[in-house]
């Protein structure tokens, strides 16, 4: 996994767009796999206002939504599809046909899933991950198997307590609909994202901890071309680590 630090969150958010920017000039037909959380929001408006400023195109790019919560109203701003469209998707040039979201409200989950992941294929050209507090990406929680595909999953307990940020209301989701190992390990770039000191452990655990389905962020060791972009508070407890 190649780490890159930056001093601070700015340097962060212009280190990743710049690199970003990169690949869809060299790959402008890349099929990629967006995550929402708070962690990428600002690097996607930056982006957003490249597209404006004509720098880069989405014109003939693909987008997956990495995942999806279930049991929300179908325009709550705090699902991962109204996040992407808020911050990103509405301001680029990404034709609509080509933003693919999961429906999690559809009766027959499973078919919604197996043609997810038909769509994938075995996995992305690019995929952006945040990093969550215990360790998951997307929707693999710990203990998450390494063959998972694109399925329903019952939220771990600290997700849906996170989840509260996201939401205006206080019906927290405890499950949801997201894209396994499998495909995200299969993609030919991975890129994990964390900013701000409180994942300043789980990244120190992701980085120097044991590589293990326990946190499935630690996964990406395994990956030839995997990224670990961090902010200075990220990667706070890096520096001191003895272990
Ligand atoms: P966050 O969530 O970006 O809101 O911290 C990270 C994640 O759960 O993937």
């Amino acid at each position: 996994m190649n780490i890159f630090q930056f001093d601070s969150e700015q340097a962060w958010i212009n280190g990743v767009v710049s690199l970003w920017r990169d690949r869809l000039r060299v790959r402008p037909r890349s099929r990629i796999c967006l995550t929402s959380g708070h962690t990428p929001l600002k690097i996607y408006q930056a982006m957003r206002q490249a597209c404006a400023a004509g720098q880069v195109s989405f014109a003939q790019a693909e987008v997956f939504a990495l995942d999806d919560f279930g049991g929300l109203a179908a325009d709550d701003p705090g699902r991962c599809p109204s996040m992407l469209r808020e911050y990103l998707i509405d301001g680029t040039d990404l034709p609509k046909e080509r933003f693919h979201t999961i429906d999690t409200e559809a009766l027959d989950l499973e078919k919604v899933c197996r043609a997810y992941d038909a769509l994938i294929g075995p996995g992305f050209d690019l995929c952006i991950l945040g990093i969550g507090l215990n360790g998951h990406v997307g929707l693999n929680e710990p203990g998450s198997p390494l063959d998972s595909v694109t399925r329903r999953v019952e939220l771990h307990p600290s997700t849906v307590e996170a989840s509260a940020k996201y939401l205006e209301h206080s019906n927290l989701p405890r499950w949801g609909v997201g894209v396994g190992l499998k495909q995200l390990l299969g993609s030919n770039e991975l890129w994990l994202l964390a900013n701000g000191r409180s994942k300043a452990e789980i990244v120190r655990r992701v980085v120097r901890g044991e590589i293990s389905e326990d946190v499935p962020a630690s996964l990406a060791r395994r990956h030839a071309n995997s990224f670990l972009f961090l902010d200075s508070e990220a990667a706070g407890r890096l520096v001191h680590a003895s272990d």
